[in-house]
């Protein structure tokens, strides 16, 4: 039977979202109904409710998400009812291309539920990267359900659905962070402050935070950061020349750009060492252009590479990082500044902008 739900929509482009009830329908084969307890608000929900993603409005926001499998849809062997889960946007299809060639990571035809959720007068939902978490509720694929220790607290645990992955994930898959590595990254919201930690974990020997807020740095500096550079005041050949100084006049091994600007990618092309590493994570706007001499691209040689939510396989990574929240390795909780209702989204957006929390998390 059809359940309704409170969740949170965005029904056009830049308008501020609204509270709306959700029709779902019950789990049809290879879906699962997952009652939500909590989600975190990033910054890609931002994005899609300003029309930076697509126009497929109306959007069901929220993809950070943990919760209850509450009911599954026939063939679902990966998951029952009752088990305490993650909700992922990489359920991996096991027979494209780049799962036949055993790099799973680069899924390119990953599951999301068949049946779509409504508004109340029957108006399709595109739920936020096949997620749609603001709700008490959501329909997914098994595949996007991931189980997990349950002592982790789903604020906490939920985290690992989106910003936090994509930035341990940044550093430690994409980037390859190595033990003794120099590692510096420009914008520490959630998402670079958890390429701090990913850092951290693999061993790095110095870690560079960049930010244009002392409040940002602190929190970076508290998971692991070693140095940081407040770059508001700065020029970019001032960013490039602050991190190379911290370097011993070379540039770092590995940069994480989680901004995704022409500015922030131009100062992590320069102040990585020769044969070093960019990863580009934060996701840049249709309007943006890089221009860079073909020939730095060449002389400077090393790897530029793009993190597609960190490169995560939810199945390996998920369990890994909260048995090693557990074990007290990886402080998750510090990236929980607030906790909030869905009623909440709106200032949590407005939050972002100035500064004030590294993750609203709504809790229902
Ligand atoms: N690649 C992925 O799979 C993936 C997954 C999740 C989020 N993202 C993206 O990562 C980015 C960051 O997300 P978030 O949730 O951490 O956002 P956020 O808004 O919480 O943080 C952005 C941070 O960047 C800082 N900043 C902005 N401009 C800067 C500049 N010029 N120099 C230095 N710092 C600057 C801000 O002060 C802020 O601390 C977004 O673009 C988001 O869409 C990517
Ligand atoms: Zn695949
Ligand atoms: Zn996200």
């Amino acid at each position: 039977m059809t359940q309704h739900v409170r969740g949170v929509i965005a029904r056009s482009a830049g308008a501020p979202v609204e509270m709306a009830t959700i029709a779902i329908p019950d789990p049809g084969p290879g879906e699962a109904v997952v009652q939500v307890q909590a989600c975190g608000v990033c910054h890609t929900d931002l994005h899609y409710r300003e029309g930076g993603i697509t126009d497929a409005f109306p959007f069901l926001l929220g993809h950070e998400a943990a919760g209850i499998v509450e009911s599954v849809g026939d063939g679902v062997t990966t998951v029952a009812p009752g088990d305490y889960v993650i909700l992922n946007w990489r359920a991996v299809c096991g027979q494209c291309r780049a799962c036949r060639r055993g790099r799973p990571q680069y899924c390119f035809d990953t599951h999301n539920a068949a049946q779509r959720m409504a508004l109340e007068d029957g108006t399709e939902l595109s739920p936020a990267l096949g997620i749609g978490a603001f709700a008490e509720k959501t329909l997914v694929a098994a595949g996007q359900c991931t189980p997990v220790d349950r002592a982790a607290a789903p604020e906490v645990a939920g985290l690992l659905g989106c910003g936090v992955m994509a930035g341990l994930g940044a550093a430690i898959n994409t980037g390859a962070v190595g033990r003794g590595d120099t590692v510096a990254v420009i914008g520490c919201g959630g998402v670079g402050t958890a390429a701090v930690a990913g850092a951290r974990l693999a061993g790095a020997a110095k870690i560079i935070a960049v930010d244009l807020d002392d409040r940002k740095l602190a929190g970076a500096r508290a998971l692991g950061a070693t140095d940081t550079v407040n770059s508001r005041d700065l020029d970019e050949d001032a960013v490039v020349g602050a991190i190379r100084d911290l370097t011993g006049g070379v540039g770092a091994d590995v940069v994480i750009d989680a901004v995704g600007r022409p500015e922030t990618y131009r100062q992590a092309f320069y102040s990585r060492d020769l044969a070093g590493t960019v990863v580009l994570v934060g996701v840049p706007t249709p309007d943006l252009r890089l221009d860079l001499p073909l020939l730095d691209l060449f002389a400077r040689g090393g790897a530029l590479k793009s993190s597609w939510y960190g490169d995560c396989l939810p199945s390996r990574d998920f369990p890994m990082l909260i048995d090693l929240y557990l074990q007290g390795r990886l402080p998750l909780d510090r990236f929980v500044s607030e906790r909030i209702t869905l009623d909440g989204v709106e200032s949590a957006f407005a939050k972002m902008h100035t500064g004030d929390v590294l993750r609203s998390v709504v809790v229902l």
